[in-house]
């Protein structure tokens, strides 16, 4: 059964999600004929990096481009690698801080970059240093005349008050917590190189991809399925479906600048925690608890530009709401790296 968007009403299993999260939009294809030669996601074995690229590879195939997409990572996940394969996207291995690595890589025109690190930065905040500035680094060195979109993140801003809409593209960069600090460090790496060489970059500011199998919506219905009282001090979040989030970095390469032009991608929505948790149960029928009460401020970005130039996201939130509510309940797997969005002290 399918919806009037022409989207399941349900997701069964993990084929038919991967197969929507890969499908490309008539957009992504129209934009895949201007393609040519190698597209090299770096950073691809993550969780957004496998279906980015095959998404990639299809939009390519269906437009009959000259054009193929290879996989950089070091595939930590050897899961990833083969899963890659088989949507017949090409596979390197490599450690992208390391300088030998780079110069090892295919010459391209077009560069997708996903590295980063965050979770763990308590921890070991010199790694997440060394990933989020260095790697950036090299990757614009053994760049410099090709077009690059690179992620970048919503918490390179100050959380803001709930009425305010989010925090706009030309706000003050104010981060809180070391992970932030060090993702302002990955943006001011990119700016330093693009004004250095002339290098367009598009920074795409993302706040929250959700699959299913991670993500805000998927960390509060399994918490809502558990019995496990909901804080609400965190109270609003944006968050935007795998699929568009992926569709709409692609086609944010034609807007790459020099200086690179930050780009907000998330929902045009605000979400409420207390609305989104009361729905999961509806949806689970269960009862929810909640703790606290909403702060005054959130980590909120405003995603008009993005829609403006590129299109709003294309898949319903309360649709994707929907699937995740079942896919929790059924017991659909789930890749436990939770986002902590709830954290609000920045310690990640
Ligand atoms: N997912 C979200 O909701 C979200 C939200 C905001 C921002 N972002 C940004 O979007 C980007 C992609 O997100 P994601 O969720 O896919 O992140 P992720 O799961 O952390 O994936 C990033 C990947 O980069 C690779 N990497 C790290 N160090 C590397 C190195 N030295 N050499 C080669 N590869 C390295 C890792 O794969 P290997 O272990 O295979 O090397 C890692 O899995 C990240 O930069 C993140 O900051 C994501």
């Amino acid at each position: 059964m399918t919806t009037t968007a022409g989207l399941p009403d349900r997701i069964e299993d993990e084929s038919q999600l991967e197969t929507l999260l890969v499908a490309p939009s008539a957009e992504l294809v129209e934009f895949a004929a201007s393609l040519s030669g190698p597209i090299v996601v770096l950073g691809a074995g993550g969780k957004m990096g496998p279906t980015l690229a095959a998404r990639a590879q299809a939009a390519i195939d269906q437009a009959g481009a000259d054009a193929h997409v290879v996989a950089v990572s070091r595939f930590s996940d050897p899961a990833a690698r083969e899963w890659l394969k088989g949507y017949g996207v090409q596979t390197i291995a490599a450690d992208l801080l390391c300088q030998d690595s780079l110069s090892q890589l295919p010459d391209a025109n077009t560069i997708v970059y996903l590295v980063g690190s965050k979770f763990g930065t308590r921890q070991n905040p010199s790694h997440t240093w060394a990933v989020n500035t260095i790697a950036p680094a090299l990757a614009m060195q053994r760049y410099p005349t090709s077009t690059f979109v690179a992620l970048s993140t919503g918490n390179v801003y100050p959380f803001s008050p709930i009425d305010r809409g989010g925090s706009l593209e030309s706000d003050p960069l104010a981060p809180v917590g070391e992970y932030a600090y060090a993702a302002v460090g990955r943006e001011r790496i990119f700016d330093h190189f693009s004004r250095q060489d002339g290098t367009p970059v598009a920074m795409i500011r993302l706040n929250y991809a959700t699959d299913l199998r991670y993500g805000v919506l998927t960390d509060l219905a399994t918490k809502v399925a558990r019995g496990e009282t909901i804080d609400l001090a965190q109270g609003y979040f944006n968050c935007i479906w795998q699929g568009d989030a992926n569709d709409l970095i692609l086609r944010a390469l034609p807007l790459a600048e020099s200086p690179p032009r930050p780009i907000n991608l998330t929902s045009v929505e605000t979400f409420s925690v207390r609305e989104v948790a009361t729905r999961f149960a509806e949806l689970m029928n269960c009862s929810v608890r909640f703790s606290g009460q909403e702060s005054e401020t959130a980590l909120l970005s405003n995603a008009s530009q993005c829609s403006e130039l590129l299109g709003a996201p294309a898949t319903p939130m309360q649709q994707v709401i929907r699937w995740t509510a079942d896919w929790v309940q059924h017991g659909g797997r789930l890749l436990g790296k939770p986002t902590h969005f709830e954290v609000r002290d920045g310690a990640f």
